[in-house]
């Protein structure tokens, strides 16, 4: 059974306000999330939960299907029906016809009885309808000085909409009031990162371009689209993991260290790599990008329908698998290439982070048998592990022979504590007001800037998908023979 950790941190009362709160990710992920840290003790506030919705007369339904999310979140030795009943008692339902003052008077009403509460509103909706519920709230006279507003991606579909998006948003908050959440952020082994690099003097001292000779980054998911046909269709693999997620896991590799583990100095410390990024030209976009989509195929025995099914669209060019070789432009890291990868209906699930340490300058050893390079292995997921490989003598007579073994830190055999979701850390730091692992929007504009230069050429090219069956690793295998080196280098699981 995990330990559980004692709390003493106070937070500010508060009113969580969930826009899309009978949606799939409130239900899924945010809900749960928060029940988690009640049974964990750590709210030791007052507090109220609100979910808005459209419809009326659907609360009971809701329930039950809060009921069950929460259950599934669970093992079968820690669900608790009093707790959980407890928990689900305290959500309560609240209809908004529409994103007008009209619409949210009733919303108004309650959180009038709790005024001296921080009001936090979560926007979980498409992000068109960001700024009407903002602007909204401002005339309703419900945002004060302490409020906050969450935001789910994406954030846009271009630099400009993007921007027009902030524009919105900031008639009504400001910028230190605006959490723009991207749930890799809040991962345990993503934060280790920092830890990682930053705690162990070890690495650090080797993580260059004189001591590193690639980075790999892989997100690959087995799941396809799922219900999200009409989003995904819109945004593709670039938009939909490499312009946040990747990207998030690229700064938090290659950040120079902060002074102070402070908001501002982590962001600005991101920011930097974001803006030295080296921008796609109508010549990088051929040689160092792939787009492909997937076909028809199998996946764990399971025969999967292609993207085109699955969408019911058949003349859709979205991409659902990316690889591109990406370069941070700036002392440390010159010419070292950053390998990025996501694909939908890969073989398998898993996220990781390679780093390709460079071969030793030279063979002493008398068999001249080839020194494979050290890697250090960080597994996001599903597993959570590190592993360096490092060179070992095998023993016994022979002479100095070797082979590469890996060191193996494993995170569930380390710690006897429950593992947490994302969604736990990213709304604690939200309830107690820090903003360090949420994106700042000079961050979403430089991480734009890059994608764009991406989308831009790749249509200055007309570069098309590359097919490639369900339950494969992606275009590796059939595309062309310049890209066969680094699409699939240690990429095949
Ligand atoms: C989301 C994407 O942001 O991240 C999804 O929209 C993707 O398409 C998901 O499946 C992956 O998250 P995780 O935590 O399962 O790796």
């Amino acid at each position: 059974m995990a330990k559980k950790q004692k709390h003493t941190e106070q937070f500010k009362n508060f009113n969580l306000v969930v826009f899309g709160g009978t949606g799939d990710l409130a239900l899924r992920k945010i809900l749960p999330a928060l029940y988690h840290r009640y049974i964990d003790g750590q709210l030791l506030c007052e507090y109220n939960i609100i979910a808005i919705s459209r419809k009326t007369g659907i609360e009971n339904e809701f329930k039950k299907q809060l009921l069950q999310f929460i259950k599934k979140s669970l093992t079968e030795e820690t669900i608790n029906q009093k707790e959980i009943t407890a928990f689900i008692n305290r959500v309560k339902l609240i209809q908004a016809k529409d994103s007008t003052v009209e619409g949210y008077s009733e919303l108004k009403k309650y959180l009038n009885q709790f005024k001296e509460y921080q009001n936090i509103f979560y926007f979980s909706t498409p992000s068109s309808a960001f700024g009407p519920i903002s602007e909204a709230l401002k005339k309703s006279d419900i945002v004060c000085s302490d409020s906050k507003v969450v935001l789910e991606k994406p954030l846009g579909h271009s630099l400009n909409s993007s921007i027009a998006i902030n524009n919105q948003i900031t008639k009504t908050f400001k910028e230190e009031q605006i959490y723009r959440i991207d749930h890799y952020l809040g991962k345990e082994t993503v934060q280790n990162l920092m830890v990682l690099r930053f705690a162990n003097n070890l690495f650090e001292r080797a993580w260059d371009s004189e001591h590193i000779d690639s980075i790999q980054i892989t997100v690959a998911e087995s799941l396809g689209i799922e219900k999200r046909a009409e989003y995904y269709d819109k945004s593709g693999a670039l938009l939909d993991m490499i312009q946040n997620h990747l990207l998030q896991l690229v700064c938090l590799v290659a950040m120079e260290p902060p002074f102070v583990l402070r908001a501002n100095e982590v962001r600005n410390e991101k920011l930097k790599i974001l803006r030295s990024l080296r921008l796609f030209t109508k010549k990088s976009i051929r040689t160092d990008s792939i787009k492909g989509q997937y076909t028809r195929g199998s996946i764990e025995g399971k025969q999967v329908n292609s993207y085109l099914e699955d969408i019911g669209k058949y003349e859709s060019k979205t991409e659902t698998f990316v690889a591109l070789k990406a370069y941070v432009d700036n002392w440390r890291w010159k010419n070292v290439p950053f390998y990025l990868r996501s694909g939908k209906r890969m073989k398998k699930r898993y996220s990781e982070i390679v780093i390709n340490f460079k071969e030793v300058k030279h063979n002493l050893f008398p068999s001249k048998e080839k020194i494979s390079n050290n890697k250090l292995i960080i597994r996001l997921q599903p597993e959570e592990r590190i592993e360096l490989v490092q060179m070992t003598k095998i023993p016994g007579p022979g002479g100095y022979r070797y082979k590469p073994i890996a060191l193996k830190l494993d995170y569930l055999d380390s710690f006897d504590f429950r593992f947490p979701e994302a969604y736990e850390r990213l709304i604690i730091d939200i309830i107690r007001g820090n903003q360090t692992l949420v994106m700042s929007q000079d961050e979403l504009i430089a991480a734009w800037t890059w994608i764009e230069s991406i989308t831009n050429n790749w249509k200055n090219v007309s570069l098309n998908n590359t097919l490639y069956e369900a339950g494969s690793w992606g275009p590796g295998d059939s595309i062309l023979e310049e890209h066969e080196s680094w699409v699939t280098k240690s990429w095949k699981k």
